[in-house]
């Protein structure tokens, strides 16, 4: 096993196809955002839950950024439920949690309550402002929240089955490769030339780079996940030695809560081995709602706390004038010299039939995604 501690000490495991379900009467209908957060429970990557949060640890998350034992929690991790689905149900029951009708968990029903969604709005995703995709999201799904241990007892179809892997397995890939130090990198973009630079820049002090992009629910006018494992697969094949790059996918849905979320990615990239994680500018952030920095300087609060290194990148750009990728520590130039990169930019170009400069991307990397684009708009038709 990898030498890092899971959070709270325990690797969570709660994975059990022999579970009678046929007995069980009541079911809830899940939405695809539950359905990933109930195998990431089950599969430890969100250690130490067992379950979705009751109405105490939900509070003090909220609140605290803390679960009611003291551990770092910064995202509610909830099953919304609506009211006329609570009134059927009963505290103590087990009841069914179903997707398109097939059963893939259980949960041992604790509690039900009624959550202040303007309050969690507000404090986790630092506004109430419903253009933002999180809080859009967050008010769209049911107004009680269901609570209590869950047990998975069928695996979620494994999207790219094989890069996905439990952190139980990704701990005893690393052990294998005999790295101590790991750092993990989320992304829900292509990687574009300044990612590549930050992950070797952190690979110039750590033994591996888990390479870990988000694949769960995204926002609409983000990249498809399918897209961008291709162009994972090509950058990887040409521009990164075969040894030192673990590439598999996170199953998670995106929050885009920004800060709050860069503390949620680190604490799961922990739990998969992760001894490092990368956080660079506005991480998990969407349109302006966080600060450049925002999430470095909340993680920083806690980051003695997770026992971690947090690896802070400074927004880095290509200089025309460096003629190579920097940032304002390394290079001198005006603004003008510099062309700022970001997933946000490639996707504009790329919509506009624009093919993004090599100073943005590889080339091989941009193929992939023009063709994947094209794939994409054929099927539309
Ligand atoms: S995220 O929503 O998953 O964070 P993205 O895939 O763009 O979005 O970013 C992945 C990681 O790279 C995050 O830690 C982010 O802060 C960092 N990052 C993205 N672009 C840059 C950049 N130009 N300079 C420095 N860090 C960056």
């Amino acid at each position: 096993m990898s030498s890092i501690q899971p959070h709270g000490g325990t690797l969570i495991q709660r994975m059990d196809p022999n579970v009678q379900v046929a007995t069980i009467a009541k079911e809830i209908e899940i939405d695809s955002f539950a359905l990933s957060d109930l195998e990431l429970i089950a599969n430890g990557a969100y250690s130490p839950l067992e379950g979705f949060l009751g109405k105490q640890d939900y509070e003090s998350v909220v609140r605290e950024m803390r679960l009611t034992n003291g551990d770092i929690w910064s995202i509610p991790i909830t099953l919304p439920i609506s009211e006329e689905k609570a009134n059927e149900l009963d505290i103590g029951e087990r009841v069914k949690l179903t997707y398109n009708g097939i059963v893939y968990g259980v949960i041992d029903v604790q509690e039900m309550y009624q959550p202040n969604k303007v309050t969690e709005s507000k404090l986790v995703y630092g506004t109430n402002d419903n253009e933002h995709p999180g809080v859009a999201k967050l008010f769209q799904r049911g107004n009680v929240y269901v609570a209590g241990p869950i047990t998975l007892v069928r695996r979620p179809d494994k999207r790219f089955a094989e890069f996905h892997l439990d952190p139980i397995e990704t701990r005893k890939q690393f052990e294998k490769f005999n790295w101590k130090t790991v750092v993990g990198f989320q992304t829900r973009n292509p990687v574009h030339r300044a990612h590549e630079y930050i992950q070797k820049s952190a690979l110039e002090i750590v033994d591996g780079l888990f390479l870990n992009p988000l694949v769960g629910d995204t926002k609409s006018d983000d990249i498809p996940a399918h897209i961008r494992m291709e162009s994972y697969q090509v950058l990887l094949e040409h521009y990164y030695p075969e040894n030192r790059v673990f590439l598999a996918v996170f199953p998670a849905a995106m929050r885009y809560a920004g800060p709050r979320e860069a503390v949620f990615h680190a604490i799961v990239r922990k739990n998969y081995g992760c001894t490092h994680f990368i956080v660079g500018r506005d991480h998990a952030g969407v349109g302006n709602y966080y600060g450049t920095y925002e999430a470095q300087e909340l993680i920083s609060h806690v980051e003695d706390e997770l026992e971690m290194t947090i690896l802070k990148f400074e927004h880095s750009f290509y200089c025309k004038k460096c003629e190579n990728i920097a940032s304002s520590k390394t290079c001198p130039h005006d603004e003008a010299d510099h062309l700022i990169l970001s997933g946000t930019k490639v996707r504009e170009m790329l919509r506009n039939g624009e093919r993004p400069p090599k100073e943005f991307s590889r080339k091989e990397v941009i193929n992939v995604l023009i063709q994947g684009i094209k794939e994409k708009k054929e099927r539309a038709l």
